[in-house]
């Protein structure tokens, strides 16, 4: 099957000559969910809105559902539903007829029972005669996406939609975000809180500096990427490690208590046995061994210092 979004070497350099994209290649099948991850500034909102038809890029192409996005950008459009990062709404207006508002301005007729049920569903439907003024934060969030989704868009962008939002929201959010998957839609967010991504994200991307760095389904991430940590946690406290204990991936912490071992998940041999002989043969006494495994959140802040290791050499 033909990927619903396909995005060939796009790069942005905005007017300045600050060159935001530098070459992204990307390619989205229907109803998947994908998940961006990327410190700030890293080109994220630059990327969602060349896509989008907002920002012009330099160069490269885009694609919506086999589409141009230059040259049938309406098409393109109809097909794509955004929650921009930032919150634009006109104050004075109401709720519902916000959302009712931009259904039609993508040419989709008058549908109450539709926009009902799309408040229903962000817990809106009691404010929708309330001006956006009124609303908090949180609520003007829920607009913006009860907005995006006023169309009925097959592709769905939400750039950072949990930012600043409180935990009942983001539940919600993701709630939402389950109902559109079931229905086919497709989904790419931004965040910035991995738990997000880990929750509901299918693949996992992470842009930095302008680049993709990584597109990987997000369990095979976990387990590829995944290193484990063995804590042996000692009854008495040594002041320095054992020479004969030294080897690759093991510490000893500050305090001279534990030995931390650093291990791959998918290596052969993991050298756990060796070590615990080798802790007995030392003299060591041992009061308890801890494994924990790295998160999403690691494999994210060690691929982006990576990078940026490797782009200031
Ligand atoms: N209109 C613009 N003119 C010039 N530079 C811009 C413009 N918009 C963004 N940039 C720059 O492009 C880079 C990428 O910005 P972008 O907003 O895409 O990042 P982001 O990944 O969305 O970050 P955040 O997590 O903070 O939202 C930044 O260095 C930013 O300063
Ligand atoms: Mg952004």
């Amino acid at each position: 099957m033909a990927p619903i979004l396909s995005v060939r070497d796009l790069r942005k350099t905005y007017d300045g000559g600050f060159e935001a994209l530098k070459g992204v290649t990307l390619e989205i099948e229907q109803g998947e969910i994908l998940a961006l991850l990327g410190p700030n500034g890293a080109g994220k909102t630059t990327l969602i809105s060349t896509i989008c038809g907002l920002t012009v890029p330099t160069s490269g192409t885009v694609t919506v559902g086999g589409f141009d996005i230059a040259r049938d950008y309406r098409k393109t459009r109809s097909l794509i539903g955004l929650v921009p990062q930032d919150i634009a709404l006109e104050p004075f207006e109401t709720v519902y007829r916000t959302v009712s508002f931009s259904r039609g301005l993508f040419g989709k007729p008058r549908n109450d029972a539709f926009v009902g049920e799309v408040l229903k569903k962000l817990s809106l439907w009691d404010k929708k005669d309330s001006q956006i003024k009124e609303l908090s934060g949180g609520m003007k969030r829920r607009v913006l996406i009860a907005k995006a989704l006023s169309h009925e868009p097959r592709v769905l962008f939400l750039d950072e939609p949990t930012a600043g939002v409180d935990v009942a929201l983001r539940k919600d959010m993701w709630d939402v975000v389950d109902g559109l998957r079931a229905d086919g839609v497709t989904i790419i967010l931004t965040t910035h809180y991995i738990e997000e991504a880990e929750a509901i994200a299918d693949r996992v991307g992470v842009i930095n500096g302008g680049r993709i760095l990584l597109v990987e389904d997000k369990d095979a991430l976990m387990v590829q990427m995944g290193k484990k940590q063995l804590d042996v946690i000692l009854t008495d406290p040594v002041d320095a490690l054992p020479e004969s204990l030294a080897r690759p991936g093991l510490e000893l912490s500050a305090d001279g208590t534990r030995l931390v071992y650093s291990y791959d998940t998918k290596a052969e041999r993991t050298g756990i046995t060796r070590l615990l002989q080798d802790v007995a043969e030392a003299g060591l006494v041992l009061r308890d061994v801890q494994t924990r495994e790295s998160s999403l959140e690691d494999i994210f802040v060690g691929l982006v210092e990576e990078h940026s290791a490797g782009e200031a050499s």
